[in-house]
C-alpha cells in the first residue's frame, strides 16, 4: 500500500499527528503493535499544560476536557511543617488541567475513527527501510500476512522501545538514570486535596494527584527495583500519610481501595537529531523525562504541533523549510523540559546526603517564598507557548 505519512505508534503522538495531518489534507496510515483496548487503558500521565489544552481544543478535541477535566490554578509545594500554594494563574496567567492520558487517548481514538483513519493494531515485525530517500515500512498484520507501506515520510512515534529511534544512524544520545523510582497507585477515593501536593520529606518524595472527584492518584519515591506487590496497602497508606503530612495543621489523607500499583523507573534521555532523511521522530521515541513536573505527554503534543505543520508544508505546499528546521526547533523545548524535569526531580527526591537535603530545603523555601522563584516554576509547569 501507499500513503503520504507512515506513522509508527498509536500513542498520543502518533494519533494526534494523524489527526492534525488529516485536518491539513495529508493522509497517513498508523501502525501499532498493541490492541486498541490496551492502548486506551494504559495508565500514565495526568496533567495537561495550558498550551496542550489550547492545541487540543483548536483541533476539535477539547469538548470532554472542558466537560470532564478539572482546571487547576496551581500546585502545593510542601516540606515537613510547611505547605505553600503556588498560584500559576496569578503568577503567569496560565493554568493546567487534570485530564488523564487514558482520556486523551480515548478522545483521539474516537476522533480518528470518525475521520475514517486507517490504523493497523496488533501488528508485528515492524521495520523501517530506505529512510534516506524512498522510505517504506514492512510489517506483519494481525492476520499474519506480510505488508509493505511506501510513504513520502515516516513518522517515528513509537515511544522508547520502538524501532524508529535506532533508524537514525550516528545519533547523539544524552542520558541520566536516577537512583530512585516512583511507586504509583490509583485508589477509589475522593482526593484529599483540591490541587496537587508535591511533598519533600526526609524519607523520600511523595505526590498527591488525582484523576476525578472519586479517583486519587498518588506516588512515593522508592528504591530502584522495588516490587510493587511487596508493599501491603496499609504500608502504602502509612508511608503516604507520613510523607504528605497527615495531621499537619488538621489536614487528613483519606485512604481507600487501591485499584492499581506500579513502579516507574526514572530517567532523562534525549536523542538528537530528531530527523534523518525522510524519518522524523516525535514524543518518547526521541526523548524521555522523569515524571516530576508532568512533562512527557505535553512534550509529545508540542513535538507533534511542530511536526504536523512541517509535514503539511512539505507535502502539500512543497515547502521543506519547516521540515528542515523541525529537529532544531523541537529540541529547544525538549531541553527546556528536560532541564525543568531534572530540576523538579533533584529538588524533591531525597538522596540520603544531609548536604543535598539542606540545599533542597533552601531551594524550596526560595521557590515558595519569592515571586521570582515561584514564577519560574509556574511558567515551566503551566508550559511555554507552543512553538517556543
Ligand atoms: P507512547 O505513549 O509510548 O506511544 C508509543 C506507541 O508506539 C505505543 O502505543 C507503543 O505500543 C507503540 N509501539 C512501540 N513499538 C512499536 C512498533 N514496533 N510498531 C508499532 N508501534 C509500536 N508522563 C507524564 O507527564 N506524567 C506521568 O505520570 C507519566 N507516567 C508514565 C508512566 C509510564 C509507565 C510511562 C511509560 C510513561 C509515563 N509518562 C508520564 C510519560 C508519558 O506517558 C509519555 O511521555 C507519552 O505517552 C508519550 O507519548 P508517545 O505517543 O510519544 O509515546
Ligand atoms: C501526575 C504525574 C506527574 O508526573 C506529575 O508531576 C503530576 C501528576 C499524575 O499522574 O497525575
Amino acid at each position: 500500500m501507499r500513503t503520504q505519512v507512515a506513522i509508527i505508534g498509536a500513542g498520543p503522538a502518533g494519533l494526534l499527528l494523524s489527526h492534525l495531518l488529516a485536518q491539513g489534507g495529508v493522509e497517513s496510515v498508523v501502525l501499532e503493535t498493541r490492541s486498541e483496548e490496551y492502548v486506551a487503558a494504559r495508565i500514565r500521565a495526568g496533567i495537561l499544560e495550558h498550551s496542550s489544552v489550547e492545541l487540543l481544543e483548536a483541533a476539535g478535541l477539547g469538548a470532554r476536557i472542558r466537560a470532564e477535566g478539572d482546571e487547576h490554578r496551581g500546585i502545593y509545594l510542601q516540606w515537613p511543617g510547611e505547605r505553600h500554594h503556588l498560584d500559576f494563574v496569578d503568577l503567569t496567567g496560565r493554568s493546567v488541567w487534570v485530564y488523564g492520558q487514558t482520556e486523551v487517548q480515548k478522545d483521539l481514538i474516537a476522533a480518528r475513527r470518525a475521520g475514517g483513519q486507517e490504523i493497523h493494531y496488533e501488528v508485528s515485525d515492524v521495520a523501517l527501510h530506505d529512510v534516506e530517500e524512498r522510505p517504506y515500512v514492512t510489517f506483519t498484520d494481525v492476520s499474519g500476512a506480510p505488508q509493505r507501506i511506501d510513504a513520502v515520510v515516516i513518522a517515528g512515534c513509537d515511544g522508547s522501545f520502538g524501532p524508529s529511534r535506532s533508524a537514525v544512524p550516528a545519533a547523539q544520545v544524552f542520558e541520566r538514570v536516577y537512583p530512585y523510582s516512583w511507586f504509583g497507585i490509583l485508589a477509589d477515593v475522593a482526593p484529599s486535596t483540591d490541587e496537587l501536593i508535591y511533598a519533600w520529606h526526609p524519607d523520600g518524595f511523595a505526590l498527591h494527584s488525582m484523576r476525578s472527584e472519586s479517583v486519587s492518584r498518588l506516588y512515593l519515591q522508592v528504591p530502584n527495583g522495588t516490587d510493587p506487590q511487596s508493599w501491603s496497602d496499609d504500608r502504602i497508606w502509612g508511608e503516604l500519610s507520613k510523607r504528605l503530612g497527615h495531621g499537619q495543621n488538621g489536614w487528613k489523607l483519606n485512604p481507600g481501595p487501591i485499584t492499581d500499583k506500579s513502579v516507574l523507573p526514572m530517567r532523562s534521555y534525549v536523542q538528537t537529531p530528531m530527523r534523518h532523511g525522510e524519518l522524523y521522530l516525535a514524543g518518547d521515541a526521541a526523548h524521555i523525562v522523569p515524571p516530576t513536573g508532568a512533562k512527557g505527554l505535553n512534550l509529545a503534543i508540542a513535538d507533534v504541533a511542530l511536526l504536523s505543520r512541517a509535514l503539511i508544508s512539505k507535502i502539500k505546499d512543497k515547502d521543506s523549510s519547516y521540515a528542515d528546521a523541525y529537529s532544531d526547533h523541537a529540541q529547544r523545548r525538549v531541553w527546556r523540559c528536560t532541564h525543568f524535569s531534572w530540576w523538579m526531580t533533584t529538588m524533591l527526591h531525597t538522596s540520603g546526603d544531609p548536604f543535598d537535603a539542606e540545599l533542597q530545603l533552601s531551594q524550596l523555601r526560595w521557590v515558595a517564598g519569592s515571586r521570582a522563584g515561584a514564577t519560574g516554576l509556574a511558567e515551566n509547569y503551566a508550559g511555554l507557548p507552543i512553538g517556543y
